[in-house]
């Protein structure tokens, strides 16, 4: 069993959106899932057509007037049983005793029923107080929707705040995976934004991103998940692509795996070959000026592995504007940018890590090291004709 908290104390950034969708996506590929609903509002249960005012939910499970087996509701959707939770959830910490189990509720609770689900996703409340705590204890994971606006970031810090706490106090690591939400990438500020996010979270992002869509808000007042909704719209594709994810582990970092190809070099030289920039210093980078030239990175023995690139010249957007060949046991990305000097970053099996291929790199704000890559003005990189 897998338990996922989604969680972000800023309200409206998507978080129950994502648990109903994540959830319903996750049981539709034959996985049991257990939505627990966190927030006292209820909204995780509403938008999936339950109305629970009159019903026992997690409050009753707290105040010991229910086991959690008890409120758990069937099938709600495909695959997926939810427990419900209702107003009076906001009263449920003065109903335990004072101690330091009190954080440990839910976990005690979701521990007899580890082999009857494969995944727990918790739909948090936006705030960072017993209700959250609870869910971040009993998390394997958390992934944090974050609506791209200027107030995000501040949320993602406290919240980081709150997982070093139980880091240092409890002992638990516990990954915390971004996911950019209500996307609008026509707009410049959407664009900055995603690009400032990739910047200062780096491996923290997922590759993935979730794109603004009146869909999502009609299938909520449907009592529907997207993809019963409108399975052939962008954001059931999206939610599903995330939950392909979740399958692949999210949180789980495989960083040395590629390390082995590091240096490999080949007959003609792609962009990224093994050759350090002449940078002393670390470059003040600048973007392009002059005509777009096709520039080509090679990844030697990466055939089997899906990647993906990421840097200045695509607003960090993985694989936006990018072309993918694969030659023989390499992978190849051809992008087409003007003469300048561009940071970039891998997305290896969905994890972030620099291109081991290329040993011209700066250190990033987030303890690792963005690669670098120069555009010359004249030179003509490669020829793939
Ligand atoms: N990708 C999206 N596109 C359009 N509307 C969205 C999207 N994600 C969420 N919404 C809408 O935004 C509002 C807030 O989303 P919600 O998931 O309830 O956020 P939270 O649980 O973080 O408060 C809801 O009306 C929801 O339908
Ligand atoms: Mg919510």
């Amino acid at each position: 069993m897998t338990v996922i908290a989604i969680a972000n104390q800023k309200g409206g950034c998507g978080k129950t959106t994502t648990a109903i969708n994540l959830s319903a996506c996750l049981g539709r590929k034959d996985r049991r899932v257990l939505l627990v609903d966190m927030d006292p509002q209820g909204h995780a249960s509403l938008g999936l057509g339950m109305r629970c005012d009159e019903i026992p939910g997690l409050y009753e499970v707290f105040a010991g007037e229910a086991s959690l087996g008890e409120v758990i509701l069937p099938q709600v959707a495909a695959g997926v049983d939810v427990v419900p939770a209702t107003i009076s959830l906001a009263a449920a910490e003065h109903r335990l005793p004072d101690g330091s189990e009190r954080e440990r509720q839910l976990t005690m609770h979701l521990a007899h029923f580890r082999h009857r689900y494969d995944y727990v996703i918790i739909d948090c409340p936006p705030t960072l107080g017993f209700l959250s705590i609870n869910a971040l204890r009993a998390a394997d994971q958390v992934l944090i929707p974050m609506e791209l606006s200027l107030f995000s970031v501040d949320g993602i810090e406290r919240l980081r705040e709150t997982v070093s706490l139980l880091r240092d106090r409890c002992g638990l690591d516990i990954p915390m995976r971004i996911l950019p939400t209500l996307v609008d990438d026509r707009t410049r500020l959407s664009r900055t934004l995603l690009r400032q996010i990739w910047e200062r979270f780096a491996d923290e992002v997922t590759p993935l991103m979730v794109h603004y869509t009146v869909r999502l808000k009609e299938a909520v007042c449907e009592g529907l998940p997207i993809i019963d909704f409108d399975p052939g719209c962008v954001a059931a594709t999206e939610y599903n692509r995330l939950a392909d994810e979740v399958l692949k582990g999210l949180g789980e970092r495989r960083r040395d795996r590629v390390q082995e190809h590091a240096g490999t070099r080949t007959n003609d030289t792609p962009a990224n070959a093994a050759q350090p920039l002449n940078t002393p210093k670390p470059p003040s980078l600048s973007g392009g000026r002059g005509h777009p030239r096709r520039t080509v990175l090679r990844f030697p023995g990466l055939a089997a592995k899906n990647i993906q690139v990421a840097g200045d010249f695509n607003d960090w957007v993985p694989d936006q504007g990018i072309e993918t060949r694969i030659v023989g046991n390499s992978v190849e990305k051809i992008l087409l940018v003007a003469p300048g000097l561009y940071q970039y970053r891998l997305v290896v099996d969905g994890n972030w890590q620099d291109d081991p291929v290329n040993p011209a790199r700066i250190p990033n704000h987030v303890g690792g090291h963005n690669s670098l890559l120069r555009v010359q003005e004249t030179a003509e990189l490669m020829d793939l004709q």
